[in-house]
């Protein structure tokens, strides 16, 4: 009996010793361990010994088992050990190679003088709000006191998409907008931007398709001199703190008085130049006090509430500012366009 147990573990050391995966010392172990594994079977054998040899062979077998299972154990940390190191093997990662570019794509230019101009007004406590591109007349012109037939209208020719609804022709519809979901008729500090359309031809000035940027300041006791204030700050903000600014009389059918807004040229100082067109000044933004008749419609009391708005438009602004001269290239996406004006800004690199 003795023999049988040393030549089982002759045997096992040697299996054990062949093996070369954690898997197969596991069917391993099932084979001699396992229930019907010869161990056990020894195990079952014992009841047919003598009793005084029962003890001896008990003895034995708890040996035989001790030292297999110690012979498992070994193994199998071994085999643990070396499949850890062929995985980081495998999984090495040479940090010392090359990187592979990655392009990274860079903010629209437009969006980027949007978001410029954002953070001013909202600096000086003003919201963000947008509004529907698909527009109603009721908003894009009738409640900016451009009736049907007003003559003004012309000078936007509109996509219409039925006879009451259009692609919006301004952002102006934002502020009706605005002042109309005000139910209880509070003060209003906001700028509005987004895409406006017109049916234009495109050349080096025209866009079927532009921005705006619109603003609304509603309160009582709001004045020319409110206006004033702000736009000039704005101005300089945008285009240098030693630019002058000027105000020229205008008509827009929505603010009485109507306001247009110049800086100095900020190429030439005001010599005049081919940029200001030898004036010495630039045009950058169309302004007024709110209409009262924009104000009633929406349901704020004109002897009570005044307001100023304005209007401009980022393309012109990006195009005076980074002298670009034709403003299709800001929507037939040329990389080389793009990736240009990103370096000009110094963004990138
Ligand atoms: N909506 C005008 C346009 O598209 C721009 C404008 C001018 C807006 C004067 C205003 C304003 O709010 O007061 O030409």
């Amino acid at each position: 009996m003795k023999e049988r147990v040393e030549n089982l573990k002759k045997e096992i050391k040697e299996k054990i010793e062949k093996v070369i995966s954690l898997k197969e010392l596991n069917d391993l172990k099932v084979e001699y361990l396992g229930k019907k594994g010869p161990i056990n079977e020894l195990s079952s054998m014992m009841k047919e010994l003598p009793v005084d040899e029962k003890k001896e062979f008990g003895r034995v077998l708890n040996e035989l088992k001790a030292e297999v299972g110690t012979l498992f154990d070994t193994a199998r940390e071994a085999l643990e050990e070396k499949e850890l190191n062929e995985k980081l093997e495998r999984e090495k990662i040479d940090i010392t190679l090359p990187s592979s570019k990655i392009h990274v794509g860079s903010i629209h230019p437009i969006t980027k003088v949007i978001e410029e101009i954002e953070d001013l007004f909202v600096s000086m406590g003003y919201d963000v709000v947008e509004g529907p591109e698909i527009e109603e007349d009721l908003y894009n012109f009738e409640k900016l006191n451009l009736p049907k037939g007003h003559p003004a209208r012309d000078a936007q020719d509109s996509f219409y998409i039925t006879e009451e609804m259009l692609l919006r022709t301004q952002t102006s519809p934002v502020q009706a907008r605005t002042m109309d979901a005000n139910l209880e008729k509070t003060p209003i500090r906001v700028i509005c931007p987004g895409k406006v359309y017109r049916r234009d031809d495109d050349d080096a000035t025209h866009s079927h398709q532009f921005t705006q940027i619109e603003g609304l300041v509603v309160g009582e006791n709001i004045s020319l001199s409110h206006l004033k204030g702000t736009l000039e700050e704005v101005a300089k903000k945008l285009f240098g703190e030693d630019r002058e600014v000027r105000f020229r009389p205008s008509f827009f059918p929505f603010t009485e008085p109507s306001l247009e807004v110049d800086v100095s040229c900020f190429k030439c100082g005001g010599s005049g130049c081919s940029i200001c067109k030898g004036t010495g000044w630039i045009e950058i933004l169309g302004s007024g006090m709110v209409h009262p008749n924009v104000l009633r419609g929406c349901g704020y009391d004109p002897e009570k509430y005044t307001g100023f708005a304005f209007g401009m438009g980022p393309e012109r602004i990006a195009m005076l500012k980074y002298g670009i001269h034709d403003i299709r290239n800001f929507y037939i996406n040329d990389l080389r366009f793009l990736e240009d004006f990103n370096r000009v800004e110094g963004s990138e690199e």
